[in-house]
This record gives structure tokens, sequence and C-alpha cells, in this order.
């Protein structure tokens, strides 16, 4: 049976401003710092939403007080900058290359949420000299303490990147919609992953849809194929509805929670951000953000490990 992931834990409690500070301090000096939580946010087909939920998933978080990142890992057509109107001088490939820190390429999008802007001359992260690697390394891991989840908003389809990506993440969100190519490329998408990759878990967003009913159909419909012939447990994460206010937002080249907090689409992101929430945390092992780094260098390597 497709399972709904259900954890019951509670990362993160809304504590006073300064208390996390102090205690990710305490955590550095012991070597112990806190786990964050990467979740890439794929799709097959492109189009379907991804950046908008990326967004409006990470402007959520973020309105809660939280320490979000938000990496547009998109390499080919990078927008999550479009989409907020940001006009990022530097990006990611100007961190690779040495010519920025990482610190000096993060831009502020709305409620402090802190984007790490792309560019279509992003190197593949496989392409990398050590040097390179190294550096990246370094950058993501001097930022450990002031992150708790970082959304990767990568790219449609399945290229080397995408595979790169969704490896490296905690946790893999496929966003589909009503239409057959979204849900045979999702498909697809997962096999692959799936097989050729191990990663064995996977939450499906419907977006765009018509009626109250329609995303845990498409979930069903997605769950029964993968269940027959994959290995894989399905969660259903929800649905958001088509929205014009979501369209407005887009013109106004901003998140939709933040430019129509009631709206439908509004409503729905901030369920979800409640129940990304109670997904269990990664273990420590896992969470350092210089791992996450590692893993997009090495991906070539076994699969699916950091899964569990
Ligand atoms: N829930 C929604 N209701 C109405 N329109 C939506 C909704 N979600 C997305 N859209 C519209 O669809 C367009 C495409 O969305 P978005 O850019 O988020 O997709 P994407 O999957 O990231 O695309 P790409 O594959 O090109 O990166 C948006 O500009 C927006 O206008
Ligand atoms: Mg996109």
């Amino acid at each position: 049976m497709p399972l709904e992931i259900r954890g019951q834990r509670r990362m993160h409690t809304h504590m006073p401003e300064r208390a996390p500070d102090q205690a990710a301090g305490l955590r550095r000096m012991a070597g112990l710092s806190r786990p964050v939580k990467v979740i890439a946010v794929a799709s097959g087909k492109g189009g379907v939403g991804k950046t908008s939920v990326s967004i409006n998933l990470a402007v959520t978080m973020a309105q809660q007080n939280r320490k979000i990142m938000l990496l547009d890992a998109d390499l080919g057509l990078a927008n999550v900058d479009v989409l907020l109107g940001i006009n990022a001088r530097r990006n990611l490939s100007h961190v690779i290359s040495g010519e920025a820190t990482l610190e000096e390429v993060i831009v502020q999008g709305p409620a402090g949420l802190r984007i790490v802007p792309s560019s279509s001359g992003t190197k593949n992260m496989l392409n990398l000299s050590t040097a390179e690697q190294g550096g990246l390394i370094r950058a993501f891991s001097e930022l450990q303490d002031d992150v708790e989840v970082m959304l990767v908003d990568i790219a449609a389809g399945i290229s080397e990147s995408v595979i790169t990506f969704t490896r490296a993440a905690h946790e893999v969100v496929v966003v589909v919609c009503d239409e057959p190519a979204s849900l045979t490329d999702a498909y697809a998408l997962i096999k692959v992953l799936n097989r050729d990759h191990g990663i064995d878990r996977f939450h499906i967003l419907a977006n765009m849809t018509g009626n109250a009913h329609e995303g845990k159909a498409l979930f069903d419909k997605l769950a029964r194929v993968s269940q027959r012939f994959l290995d894989v447990t399905l969660g259903y994460m929800g649905a958001v509805p088509y929205d014009d206010y979501l369209r407005k937002a887009v013109q106004r080249q901003l998140a939709v929670v933040e430019a129509y907090p009631r709206s439908r689409s509004a409503l729905a992101f901030r369920k979800m951000a409640d129940r990304t929430d109670r997904w269990p945390p990664p273990q420590v092992a896992t969470g350092r953000l210089e791992f996450f780094v590692e893993r997009l260098i090495r991906s070539g390597g076994g699969a699916g490990e950091y899964l569990s």
C-alpha cells in the first residue's frame, strides 16, 4: 500500500529568536551541528510548477521564523530570481570558480528567506575540478548553523544534474498536474531514480488541480503503477488548486503566500509546509551541508543510502 508518511516528531519548535543562536553556538563548539534537511523539488514534465512550489514552501517556512535556504538548481533555466523579481549579479557559478563566497552570492528573499541563485552557465556538479569541489564543500559547510531546511528547485526531465541533485537530497518531492504527459514523465523519473539510483521514497504533490478530489486521484494513479512495477513508497503531499492569484503573484514577481496570503493556493502551501515539518529529521551523519555537496559531487557511487 502506498503509505502516507506521518512522522510524529516535530523537529522545530518556535523558540525565541536568541535561543537557537545560542544553541547553535554550543553545538558548533561541541562539533554537533543540527542536521539540515534537504528537500529536492522535481517533476518529469516542465512547467508544472516546481519553481512556484519551491518558492512558496520556502517563503511559508521562512515566515515561521525558520532558517530556510532555497537553492536554484535549475542550471538550464534558472528562474527563482525571475519569479521573485530579484536581480542577482552573482550566482553559484561564481562560488565554484572562486570569484565570490557563498555569502556574497546569497540574496535575501521575502521573510528572510535566503536564496542561492544559479545561472545557465553553472557547471555540472560532476565536472568540477578537485579545487572547485573543495571550495564548494567549504562554502556550504560554513552555512551549517544558518540553515534548517534547504529546498532545491531542480530542472525538469531526467538529466544528469536532476539525478545528481535528487540523489543528494533527503526527501524528493515530485510535482504533477492533471495532464497525461505529466504523469507519464513523473513515472519515468521515479523509475530511473528508483531502479538506477536506489531512491525509494517520494512525496507526490498535485498542482493546478481543478477540484478537491483531483489531486488524490492523480496520486492514486501514480501510486498504483509505481507499486506494481517498482520498489517505492509514495506519500501524498496534498494538492495546490489552480489559482488565478498565483498567476497574479507571478506577474507581480511575488510569492503568492506573501502577496495573497488568504488565497486558496497560499492556504494549500501553508498546509504542506506543516506536513513537511512532520517528516522525520535526517540523521545527524547525513545532515551536514558539506555532505550534501559531497553527495552532489560524488553521485557516481552507491545509491540511496542517505535516504535511510
Ligand atoms: N497552482 C497554480 N495555479 C495557477 N497557475 C500556476 C499554478 N502553479 C503554477 N502556475 C503557473 O504555471 C507557470 C509555470 O510554473 P513554474 O515556473 O513554477 O513551473 P516549473 O515546473 O518550475 O517550470 P520549468 O520546468 O520551466 O522550470 C507559472 O508561471 C504560473 O503562472
Ligand atoms: Mg522552474
